[in-house]
């Protein structure tokens, strides 16, 4: 034996000297909660598949800063439900949309908030795709790389003049960072950062969101432009493109099955790294814990715990809020 004389439970046997070797902490400013604002409503609606979490109406938007702040939190990032869809998801990029209303209402209430906006037009098309559609060469329909690209940037820059801090492009499509950063520069906001969702699966961990989001397309699925969940050496490829592109931050998700992915993407990039964990997760934590299965508390600070210790910096999680006040 190398060490014969060591013996691990000595650091175990107290409180303190347990928190004195713990290795990593989870603190209420590593976790970011996310928001669904709606242009259609006037009170908040429950999301039946998330228990605990509402769409919102714009004129929540500053309590819910204030609540953020009061929380102790590490940010919010913001999603939105329009009043109408099309084809080309024309409302992404809306300056009336319920996305830059809020984060107008959100930064004047609370100016040092940190305020994130999910990029995307998959909330805004009437077929629920992250992209404008086309039918390709080869006579099939498919979503149109590039003319997806300068709506990305439209409604970055159109978010970037509300105020936002952080860009979160979740689309997937080859060469956005690089695109939505051009467009945030020729704006003058070359201080609006982006968070890239560089390694985004193709996974079924999104259902409940896709209720929340009113997002689920309506024929085929995302795996032409999401990741294939079989693979991890591509994790490092995406997550290679976005920081050459201009990327401030990474994002992996989902990030409960995902974890070896949060490691390696941590070990071959020096940017801060986020993971997402995504409405499935929560939605399996909220019903083992309705039934009586789980300890709920203790499940959620070990969950969020282990995205922290895979190396993620901090965490975007539905359960920001009530994980803030269990750290106290
Ligand atoms: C796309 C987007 C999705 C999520 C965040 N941004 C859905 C999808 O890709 O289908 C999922 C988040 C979650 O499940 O909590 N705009």
């Amino acid at each position: 034996m190398r060490f014969p004389q060591v013996r691990p439970r000595r650091l175990r046997r107290t409180p303190a000297l347990r928190a004195l070797v713990r290795e990593t902490v989870l603190r209420p400013d590593d976790l970011v909660y996310p928001l669904f604002f709606s242009a259609s409503i006037d009170a908040p609606r429950p999301i039946g598949t998330m228990p605990g979490i509402f769409q919102l109406p714009v004129s929540a938007a500053a309590d819910e800063a204030r609540a953020a702040r009061a929380l102790g939190l590490g940010g919010v990032i913001l999603f939105g439900l329009p009043h109408t869809k099309d084809a080309t998801g024309s409302g992404a990029c809306d300056p009336d949309g319920p996305v830059p209303r809020a984060i107008a209402a959100m930064k004047d209430a609370v100016p040092e908030l940190v305020v994130m906006a999910d990029v995307c037009v998959d909330e805004y098309t009437d077929h629920g795709h992250c992209g404008v559609l086309r039918t390709n060469a080869r006579g099939e329909v498919d979503v149109d790389n590039d003319a997806t690209l300068e709506i990305l940037a439209r409604s970055s820059v159109v978010y970037a003049r509300a105020g936002v801090d952080v860009i979160a492009p979740s689309d997937m499509m080859d060469g956005r960072v690089g695109r939505i950063r051009a467009a945030l520069d020729d704006a003058a906001f070359t201080d609006t950062a982006i968070l890239s969702y560089a390694v985004k699966y193709a996974s079924a961990y999104y259902g409940p969101f896709r209720e929340a989001a009113d997002c689920a397309p309506k024929f085929g699925d995302r795996a032409s432009y999401q990741m294939d969940p079989g693979n991890a050496r591509e994790a490092l490829l995406e997550a290679a493109l976005d920081e050459d592109e201009g990327a401030d931050m990474l994002m992996v998700k989902p990030a409960l099955a995902y974890l070896d992915v949060v490691a390696k993407v941590r070990a071959a990039s020096t940017l801060p790294l986020g993971a997402y964990n995504v409405s499935g997760e929560y939605a399996m934590v909220k019903a083992a814990a309705a039934a009586g299965m789980i300890d709920e508390n203790r499940v959620i600070l070990e969950t969020l715990g282990s995205m922290r210790r895979a190396g993620a910096d901090f965490i975007l999680t539905y359960h920001a809020k009530e994980a803030a006040l269990l750290l106290g």
